[in-house]
């Protein structure tokens, strides 16, 4: 039976690099099948329908240096890593990582209640999936709202293998080895260059990291910038990602029918001059910079309105009604680019999603070969994705949402969220019933057929061979 079982594992037509590990999986599956000792990660019928425990989440206290990530993962009792990357360019990335625990058999996950199950009793490993967050913001974001609604939790407790981004500028990657935060060489940047080289530079090195084939990929706000302008840019990316889930994407904007946001794309070449002639290249969300700016930039009857316009830009009218914002909003927000601003200031005026127009005829020449910045061209954006937009987005409108939609080529799903602002899928209170569970469902379904559940397979006929034995 032995010798049968290896020449069967020896034939499977997977890729080659994932066919040793395979063929491993198979032995080991086969030996243990062989000598009567329990398989693991095999299926199991799945268990209730998933719900939503209602145990209250308590922050944690967060000492000032602490990393607020590793603080509210370990609070929450899930396992973190930290990998550090740097770029090509040399900025020095910290991602944040809840490792699948079954992947670590050595280190067995500590026993659930079983009330708290989401997702019945199959815990079993089901794909390598990469967070990103959006402007302003870090991973941070993916954990904030605890174990009941944070998305990497809920994936996590799905099977998932979580990774979670910090890209450059942003609090947990302000270094390079050339560079430093002072020079404004260091903020040279937009979500183009977050796009093409951190993002391209984050998803190989967790590729290599898990040597699988694919990561599923989850952007919000600008996290979906990033992707569009990588995959435009660089479209083998297309093939290194199995699904991309785009949760209120910032890719066409412009007709938002909110006062505050068209009027601040009209103040984009104004904020922008100024913001150059002052030297501010970082921007940090900072009730004083609000307030130096609404002084600067805003004058006369505008002023109202235009200090407004900043408070929104810098994220500050965050529904903060619910008990958890109020203390942690300032530990969540981070600096951006002052480029990375103007350049969304830049779509809204043009309805364009184009690359960074340096306003300047020579500089455009020089990078692009043209006068005017070329536009993305997302028909190479070629892997399914899933568009979230929520109805009551301020930021981009049900147009821009279906523009897009319209433009992509493999769309799979849009889901229009009822009672959803731009920023709620991140902080909302009901993110694991509006979206969350959504998302897990939508993978689900599009689940490669990688080598672990190839071994699942494998250890299930073994099992039924094992039990004919007997
Ligand atoms: C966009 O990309 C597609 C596929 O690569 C190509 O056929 C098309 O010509 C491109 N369009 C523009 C305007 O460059
Ligand atoms: C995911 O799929 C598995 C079967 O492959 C099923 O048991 C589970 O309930 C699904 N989960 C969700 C959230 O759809």
């Amino acid at each position: 039976i032995l010798r049968s079982m290896v020449v069967a594992c020896g034939r499977f037509p997977a890729h080659y690099v994932q066919r040793g590990l395979l063929v491993l999986q198979c032995l080991q599956c086969a030996l243990a099948a062989f000598n009567g000792t329990p398989v693991d990660k095999v299926d199991v019928p799945p268990g209730a329908q998933p719900s939503t425990p209602a145990t209250p989440w308590k922050r944690p206290p967060i000492a000032y240096d602490r990393d607020l990530v590793i603080e509210l993962v370990e609070a929450a009792d899930y396992p973190i890593e930290k990998h550090v990357l740097t770029t090509p360019d040399g900025y020095i990335l910290k991602l944040h990582r809840i490792p699948d625990p079954l992947q670590f058999p050595e280190e067995p996950a500590a026993p659930v209640d079983p009330e708290l199950v989401r997702f019945g009793p199959t815990n079993r490993f089901r794909g390598t999936v990469l967070l990103v967050p959006g402007l302003f913001s870090t991973a941070a974001d993916f954990v904030v709202t605890g174990p009941e609604n944070g998305l990497a939790f809920v994936l996590a407790d799905a099977g998932y293998d979580v990774w979670m981004a910090n890209v450059r500028g942003s609090r947990f990657a302000r270094k390079n080895v050339r560079l430093s935060v002072a020079q404004s060489e260091f903020w040279d940047f937009s979500f183009h260059e977050i796009g093409t080289i951190d993002i391209a530079a984050i998803i190989d090195y967790i590729l290599r990291e898990t040597n699988q084939p694919k990561v599923f990929y989850v952007g919000h706000n600008q996290g979906v910038s990033d992707l569009f302008a990588l995959l435009a840019t660089k479209p083998r990316y297309n093939r290194k990602i199995q699904h991309a889930v785009a949760l209120a994407p910032l890719v066409y904007l412009g007709t938002t029918e909110n006062r505050i946001i068209r009027r601040a794309a009209e103040l984009t070449d104004r904020l922008y001059a100024t913001l150059r002639s002052l030297n501010v290249n970082e921007i940090k969300p900072s009730p004083d910079f609000v307030r130096l700016l609404s002084g600067t930039v805003c004058s006369g009857d505008t002023n109202e309105l235009c200090a407004e316009m900043l408070r929104a830009f810098l994220g500050s009218t965050v529904d903060r009604s619910r008990n958890l914002l109020p203390v942690i909003v300032d530990d969540l927000l981070s600096s951006i680019s002052t480029r990375q601003l103007i350049h969304f200031g830049q779509l809204m005026q043009t309805r364009k999603f184009q690359q960074f127009d340096h306003k300047n005829h020579m500089i455009n020449v020089q990078r692009y070969g043209q006068a005017k910045p070329p536009e993305y061209n997302l028909s190479r954006v070629r892997l399914p994705v899933s568009l979230f937009h929520g109805t009551r987005d301020f930021v981009t409108s049900i147009k821009d949402a279906q523009r897009l939609k319209d433009e992509l080529k493999n769309v799979k799903h849009f889901v229009e969220v009822p009672n959803m602002n731009h920023i709620d899928f991140v902080y909302s209170d009901k993110l694991y019933g509006l979206v969350t569970r959504q998302i897990i469902e939508i993978f689900n379904t599009s689940h490669p057929l990688h080598v672990f559940s190839l071994a699942n397979i494998v250890c299930e006929r073994i099992k039924i061979l094992d039990q004919d034995k007997h």
